[in-house]
């Protein structure tokens, strides 16, 4: 069986967390490919909300098997929180049912000081980091710096701690940044006792057997969005890793003839949370209603989101790079008392109208917008598509011309069951 990949094609928070936990039922792998915990993915069932950081939203599925891949950088003492807290909020052993990659890559607590520490030295162009050593530490594995889950088990670990940390401070050293590392330091090896009670696995092979096992299926969860990939997104406001489909390949070590759909998912509008460009951004009341309705604050850092109209020139070039052959659109409730809605259809940039996304995405891109009567009906009790407004089905349709992909599900609430499969 290939392995299909799921993964946001705006600027994360699409509601991965929520749509993985949904079609676990189908799969009997879940795996993380790249990014830290920087991402938080909610998910909800029996009035219960969680949101995950670093483990796979798959883990509430007694039978599944959540991986967490070779492309991820784990940080052990943020690791340590997130089990405890499930293991005690759901009364479940995380052990028997999370495998992690030996070459995982360790985010250590100076990755977390630096980040701080680059990003106010960046002042005003600061990226909007969440702060949590994601940037030092892909640095880190690129420059061939980093330790691995691997090498916790083995007898030099402590040594290349001490050489790492070492490096850091000297680079440290060049920063006016106040910090405090004994506290962090002991929180993370208390983190790394935990995660030593965790398997650790060679998950490249793990994973192409059960790719050549008949009747498992594996889903690949992408962490952030395709517009914060660090090659196509609105660099340099963007993350470390490439969370387009390709970094599922070298997130877990699967040839690109073993993936099979790909899975893009969608906000029925847009959001940012952090700097950089953003189109279709609303200042005004109307966005405002967006982040009211939608609650529109980080899962991770709390921060409120930007938001604004969906971005169809953003979305068919996220589409066109990942390959995406199935979409997925969320939040399509958080609509519901709006009397019009907007969609990008063009960019006007230098008095050029143009209907892709242009390498220079800044502020002096003016949207050219298509307007759809807003359906003005409460749709979060729905449970299949015939019941939906015909204004919304309208406005699916034209997602699906435009895009030549179809939707496969609209999703109309926080919940695992707000959820309409077409
Ligand atoms: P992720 O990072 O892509 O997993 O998304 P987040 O969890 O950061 O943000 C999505 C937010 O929207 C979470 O609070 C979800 O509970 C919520 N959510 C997901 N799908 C829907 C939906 O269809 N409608 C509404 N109203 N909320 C949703
Ligand atoms: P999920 O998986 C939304 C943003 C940050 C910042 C930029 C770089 O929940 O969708 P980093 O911490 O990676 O150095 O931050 O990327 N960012 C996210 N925005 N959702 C996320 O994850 C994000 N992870 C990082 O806000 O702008
Ligand atoms: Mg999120």
């Amino acid at each position: 069986m290939k392995v299909d990949v799921l993964l946001g094609l705006q600027w994360g928070d699409e509601g991965k967390g929520k749509i993985v936990d949904v079609l676990t039922s189908g799969y009997q792998v879940i795996t993380r490919f790249q990014g830290g915990a920087n991402a938080g993915h909610s998910l909800e069932f029996n009035n219960q909300k969680h949101v995950l950081h670093l483990i796979p939203s798959g883990i509430f599925h007694e039978k599944a098997i959540n991986i967490i891949g070779n492309g991820v950088v784990l940080d052990p003492a943020i690791f340590k929180t997130e089990v405890e807290e499930i293991e005690k909020k759901f009364g479940i052993t995380l052990n028997k049912r999370l495998l992690i990659a030996k070459k995982a890559n360790l985010i250590v607590p100076t990755h977390r000081i630096l980040d701080g520490a680059m990003e106010e030295a960046k002042g005003k162009g600061k990226i909007g980091s969440t702060l949590k050593g994601i940037g030092p530490a892909y640095t880190d594995k690129v420059a061939r710096n980093a330790i691995r889950v691997g090498d916790i088990l083995q007898p030099n670990f402590k040594e290349k701690y001490e050489q790492l940390k070492q490096l850091h401070l000297k680079q440290l050293s060049l920063y006016n940044f106040a910090y405090n590392l004994e506290q962090l330091e002991k929180d993370w090896f208390a983190g790394i006792e935990l995660l030593k009670t965790f398997q650790f696995i060679d998950s490249e092979h793990v994973i192409n057997k059960y790719i050549n096992e008949k009747d498992t299926r594996i889903l690949a969860e992408g962490a952030q969005g395709s517009m914060l990939d660090i090659d196509f997104g609105s660099y340099p406001f963007v993350t470390s890793s490439n969370t387009i489909c390709a970094g599922a390949c070298t997130g877990m070590g699967i040839a690109p003839s073993k993936i099979g759909s790909v899975i893009g998912i969608f906000k029925a509008y847009c959001t940012r949370v952090g700097s950089g460009p953003f189109p279709t951004e609303l200042f005004d009341e109307v966005g405002q209603k967006m982040r009211d309705i939608g609650h529109e604050y980080g899962s991770t850092t709390g921060r409120p989101r930007r938001c604004g109209w969906l971005d169809m020139v953003a979305l068919k070039y996220s589409i066109m790079i990942n390959g995406v052959t199935e979409l997925i659109m969320t939040k399509a409730d958080v609509l519901d008392s709006f009397d019009t809605i907007k969609v990008a259809v063009g960019y006007k940039l230098d008095g050029k109208t143009l209907d892709y996304f242009p390498y220079e995405i800044d502020n002096n891109i003016e949207p050219v917008y298509k307007e759809f009567k807003g359906w003005n009906c409460d749709i979060t009790g729905k449970t299949s598509e015939k019941e939906l407004p015909k204004e919304l089905a309208d406005y699916v349709k034209f997602i699906e011309k435009e895009t030549g992909v179809p939707v496969s599900i609209v999703s109309v609430g926080p919940d695992r069951d707000a959820t309409i499969i077409r």
